[in-house]
């Protein structure tokens, strides 16, 4: 059977380092409350007019690179976001565009912090299915232009970051080696818990003073609730997809959960009774880059020697939707 393969990896992050001290000059909070609440001591912000599709074609080329190949290799584009660079066309266009890649389909994908899970999993259907043969997966944000950075939106603003990972696949040799498995799930129920209100299209105009004056052009978060959810689903998602592939967490030597914040990464290693090692955590540097977190993760692992041909590598991701889900991979 024909398996989806990640041939190569790549990321981008603004040049731009914002530290926890900096915010603690504009807004009420403190390096030491964001750095034991959430484990983040910087992210990195764009810059007044650098864009998503900025971020996600440098990530693109380094993946390209990695995998040997060329934009004109490329059968299809999957761009996870949940920050497009406008509300229509999504982003997928805007860097076919910059690509200078052939009239190949790109589709955006929104399913905010799980959306390169979701991604990988379109390409993996696409590729099993024989439609499209090399798929370049991308996962990148833009959320440091939703923030309120004043002390009314400090839960969100210490947490939340920009950044772009990129991830090209195409059928891997008939070794097992590859996409394994996926678990994905959705409950609407929580929708409005960590959600951008508006623009929206079911207010006319999209965008009110009224909404500005409010605050409901920012991300908002019941960050309490959040928290207890992806505790509880991230692991159980985990154990999910190794149960498809008749795996245990004995097998797995690399974990890669989406980066939303330390504390849920290490309650998750400790449910699943997973070592250190076997985790990797880089919300330090980056803060949580919602769809992109997954691919810059996946690509310092890649370069930083952390995978090996023939690791079992599970990706986790829980967030806005809520939606969550893994993917199982034989590297
Ligand atoms: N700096 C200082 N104080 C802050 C703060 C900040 N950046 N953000 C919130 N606070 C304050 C609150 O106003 C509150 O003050 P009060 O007790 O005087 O009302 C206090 O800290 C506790 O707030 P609370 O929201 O209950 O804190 P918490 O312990 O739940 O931690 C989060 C807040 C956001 C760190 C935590 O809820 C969390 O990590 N949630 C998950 C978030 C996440 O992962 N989101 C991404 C999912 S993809």
């Amino acid at each position: 059977m024909t398996r989806a393969r990640i041939l190569g990896t790549g990321l981008a992050v603004p040049d731009r380092v914002v530290t926890n001290d900096e915010l603690a000059g504009i807004m009420d909070t403190s390096d030491e409350w964001i750095r034991t609440r959430t484990g983040i001591r910087e992210r990195r912000w764009v810059r007044e007019g650098e864009t998503g599709a900025e971020l996600a074609h440098t990530a693109t080329t380094r993946a390209l690179d990695m995998a040997g190949f060329r934009a004109s290799d490329l059968d299809a584009i999957v761009y996870a976001t949940s920050t497009p660079d406008h509300f229509a066309p999504g982003n997928g266009v805007f860097l076919q565009r910059r690509l200078g890649a052939a009239t190949i389909p790109a589709i955006d994908i929104r399913t905010q912090c799980a959306g390169f899970v979701y991604a990988l999993s379109v390409a993996d259907g696409w590729i099993r299915s024989g439609l499209f043969r090399h798929v370049l997966v991308i996962g990148a944000e833009v959320q440091s232009t939703a923030l309120d950075v004043s002390s009314r939106g400090r839960n969100t603003a210490v947490i939340f970051a920009d950044g772009a990972g990129a991830a090209v696949l195409g059928p891997g040799p008939d070794d097992g080696s590859g996409l394994l498995a996926f678990d994905l799930h959705s409950d609407g129920h929580h929708a409005e818990k960590l959600w951008v209100d508006s623009p929206g299209s079911m207010y006319h105009p999209r965008i009110t003073a009224e909404h500005l004056k409010q605050g409901r052009h920012f991300l908002a978060m019941d960050g309490k609730e959040v928290f207890r959810h992806a505790v509880a689903r991230m692991p159980e998602s985990v154990r999910a997809v190794l149960v498809k592939i008749g795996c245990t967490l004995d097998d797995l030597n690399l974990l890669v959960p989406h980066q939303a914040n330390l504390r849920i990464s290490e309650m998750m290693q400790r449910e699943l009774g997973l070592d250190g090692e076997r985790v990797y955590n880089n919300i330090d540097r980056y803060g949580n880059t919602t769809a992109a977190t997954i691919p810059i993760a996946l690509d310092e692992c890649v370069r930083g020697g952390r995978v090996r041909p023939g690791d079992l590598i599970v990706v986790t991701a829980f967030g806005s939707g809520f939606l969550w889900g893994s993917a199982a991979i034989r590297w």
